[in-house]
């Protein structure tokens, strides 16, 4: 989705050119969450009397970050050397959701003319038509097609009617979050509040990084609890006097030290400055005033956490780097040797056969016990859970459900206290997962979290999980999470069938696999060059279909979803065995086909679909394992994969798809990490 990124430095003198390239630089880190338009919100350069900015200038582009670069230098060549004290700018990378994508329906979305109050939103407000029309009723003029435009229309309309002029601006935003539904991130920047930020949250991800040159001595930082009167109509604001606002410094120096805040959507946007951050958490309002950062919250619920740790992020500059490789797909591709060794990494004992995860351990006897598990993701994440859904009902003797979130509660699926729901997410942000997740905890059901980011709605929310450990994935196309969040889940398996005697041959035998598993996937790395001499024959074609069955059933669904996603190529994972039930009608020697025949117990019966396939004169691309007479002499071409034990053959059969969707999108031409219509972390409906 939409890409958030803020940066206020207070009292650390910085000239209006390195305010551009830290705000441009946080966008350009962003851009994989949405790229269709890009702006930023910053102080005129010249000051007033007291010392402060007057004014607040927009910039705005349709197009990648690239195109509002110029546009930044353009529009400012003649003061980019002033310097600033005390300066916050904020801004915003965009999917659009409402409205096309254009400079006027990107963000910043603004107040008025004179831009006093200015926002950027991650999110959508559901109810903005309702806020729309009574604004308008108000008075005030709306100029774009967006959701968000209600934010700063409504602060203002709180600010214009205010009784007293001691309200503060966290109280303002306090207001104005009250009448919102949907979801959203927000940063607010306001003329009237000048060197001020306020930032919250509801269901989309914020983060606030802290850059001292002292010690920051707080890890802990306590939340102000406000009661403030419910408005609309009339707007009552007869607590803003007595609100109990009593800000605490969240570092030992005083107000006279400098200091930098940075608040970004995703960690990926503030790690090359600091590695210091707090997760905000839903309606928690941030503020930062005179250099100092306060939470408040609304009254406290019962069992809620009275304060927010400052947490160290364990993410590396060079993790999110491109390096060598063309694009982050690529680079996450060929990362993957390491990163599905990473989730294993001190979770199995090869001497012991014994799998340990630690974020499910104190649940193990409550899921040994449950009625059924559940699987529940959206895209790549739902693939894996289908992708090991045939081994977790081996090892666990339990059924296994899989679930698409959207239809799962498009369904009201049926959810008992006895279930044990997973929550698959790499993000640990999509919208519809987190919306099964509170589907699924209404009904009672143990709930578990399968993400690849840390402190991610998902993370948090879940009764407990595991946290695959892939590192950061930028590429819109997701490839590394895949292989990981696939571990992971057999990982599971194998703890929950640690004292099932009948299963320890197939136990020991999963555990050598994913013991060899890395060194496994480096092999298959080297056909690179063979899988792009395969797509050099392909990329002009309009449709590839990617058949196959049992544990590659998966494989070719994931497949598919590569190719379509980043080639735009029609691409279509077939079950083998409903071939004959429809899809053979496709096949001629014009389209295209890879087939996936492993020597599995389903083998003979892909041998078979194989047949059914020539005999219409197709021309199969076959993956298949190395020395396999019978299959190379009926296929067009074959990619020979080094085979594993069953259940992991799909990490080892996934690669080259994964490898050829890459070459087919260069050689079409396309932008690999940027696909047209998509962005990472989907946290819309
Ligand atoms: C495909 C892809 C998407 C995501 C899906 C779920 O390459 O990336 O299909 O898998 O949007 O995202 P997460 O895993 O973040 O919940």
């Amino acid at each position: 989705m939409c890409g958030i990124f803020a940066y206020l430095n207070y009292r650390v003198p910085r000239t209006r050119k390195e305010i551009f390239e830290t705000l441009v630089k946080g966008l350009q880190r962003l851009e994989y969450r949405g790229y269709d338009s890009a702006g930023v919100g910053v102080d005129g350069p010249k000051k007033n009397d007291s010392g402060d900015t007057s004014k607040t200038f927009l910039i705005k582009k349709r197009g990648k970050v690239k195109a509002l670069v110029e546009e930044l230098y353009k529009n400012d060549s003649t003061d980019l050397e002033t310097v600033m004290d005390t300066h916050f700018g904020i801004a915003h990378t965009r999917w659009a959701t409402h409205g096309e994508p254009s400079a006027v329906n990107c963000h910043p979305q603004r107040s008025d003319k004179n831009n006093e109050f200015i926002v950027i939103h991650n999110g959508i407000v559901t109810n903005y038509k309702e806020l729309r029309k009574y604004l308008i009723s108000k008075g005030y003029d709306f100029e774009s097609e967006t959701d968000t435009e209600v934010i700063p229309k409504l602060i203002k309309y709180v600010y214009d009617n205010r009784e007293n002029d001691y309200v503060s601006f966290s109280t303002l935003v306090e207001l104005v979050i009250q009448q919102l539904e949907g979801a959203f991130a927000l940063v607010f920047k306001s003329v009237h509040f000048p060197g001020e930020a306020v930032a919250t949250r509801r269901g989309s991800p914020l983060l606030i990084g802290v850059r001292s040159k002292y010690e920051l001595s707080t890890e802990q930082i306590p939340i102000q609890y406000n009661s403030n009167a419910h408005f609309f109509e009339g707007v009552q604001q007869r607590n803003f006097r007595n609100r109990v606002d009593s800000t605490l410094a969240l570092h030992s120096v005083s107000d006279r030290k400098a200091v930098e805040f940075y608040f970004a959507s995703d960690a990926s946007a503030i790690i090359e400055h600091t590695n210091k951050v707090i997760y905000l958490q839903d309606d928690d309002i941030a503020a930062v005033a005179e250099g100092k950062l306060s939470l408040h919250r609304m009254s406290r619920c019962a069992g809620e956490d009275p304060v927010r740790a400052i947490q160290t992020l364990q993410m590396e500059l060079q993790q999110i780097m491109k390096g060598n490789f063309k694009a982050f797909m690529q680079k996450e591709i060929f990362e993957q040797p390491e990163s599905v060794f990473n989730t294993m990494r001190g979770r199995i004992c090869f001497d012991t056969n014994t799998v340990v995860l630690g974020g499910l351990k104190d649940h193990l006897k409550e899921i040994k016990r449950c009625r059924r598990l559940i699987l529940i993701g959206c895209g790549t994440s739902f693939h894996a859970g289908l992708a090991t859904r045939q081994i977790l009902e081996e090892l666990t003797e339990l059924p296994v459900m899989v679930e698409l979130a959207s239809d799962f509660l498009d369904r009201i699926t049926p959810v008992f206290r006895d279930d044990v729901c997973f929550l698959i997410s790499q993000s640990g942000e999509t919208a519809d997962t987190l919306m099964a997740l509170h589907y699924c905890q209404g009904r009672g059901a143990l709930t578990v979290g399968v993400t690849n980011t840390v402190g991610s709605s998902i993370s948090r929310e879940t009764d407990c999980g595991v946290h695959i450990n892939a590192g950061p994935e930028i590429g819109v196309a997701s490839t590394k999470a895949y292989t990981s969040q696939f571990v992971a889940l057999t990982m599971f398996g194998l703890m929950m069938s640690e004292d099932r005697i009948s299963l320890q041959k197939r136990r020991l035998e999963i555990i050598n696999g994913l013991r060899i598993l890395p060194g496994l996937i480096k092999e298959v790395l080297t056909l690179d060059d063979q899988i792009r001499s395969v797509a050099d024959e392909l990329y002009q074609q309009r449709s590839l279909l990617v058949m196959g069955r049992g544990y590659n059933y998966a494989t070719c669904l994931e497949g598919a979803l590569k190719i379509k996603e980043i080639t735009y190529m029609h691409s279509e994972g077939i079950l083998a065995g409903e071939l004959k039930h429809g899809p053979l009608a496709l096949i001629d020697k014009h389209m295209p086909v890879i087939m996936i025949i492993m020597k599995d117990a389903c083998y003979t019966k892909c041998h078979n679909a194989l047949q059914q396939v020539t005999a219409r004169q197709g021309r199969p691309i076959i993956l298949c394992c190395q020395d396999d007479p019978e299959i190379t002499k009926n296929a067009y071409k074959t990619i020979e994969l080094p085979q594993t034990v069953d259940c992991l053959q799909g990490i080892i059969s996934v690669i080259p798809l994964q490898l050829m969707s890459f070459h087919l999108a260069v050689l079409r031409g396309y932008d690999v990490d940027c696909p047209r219509n998509l962005a990472k972390s989907v946290t819309v409906e």
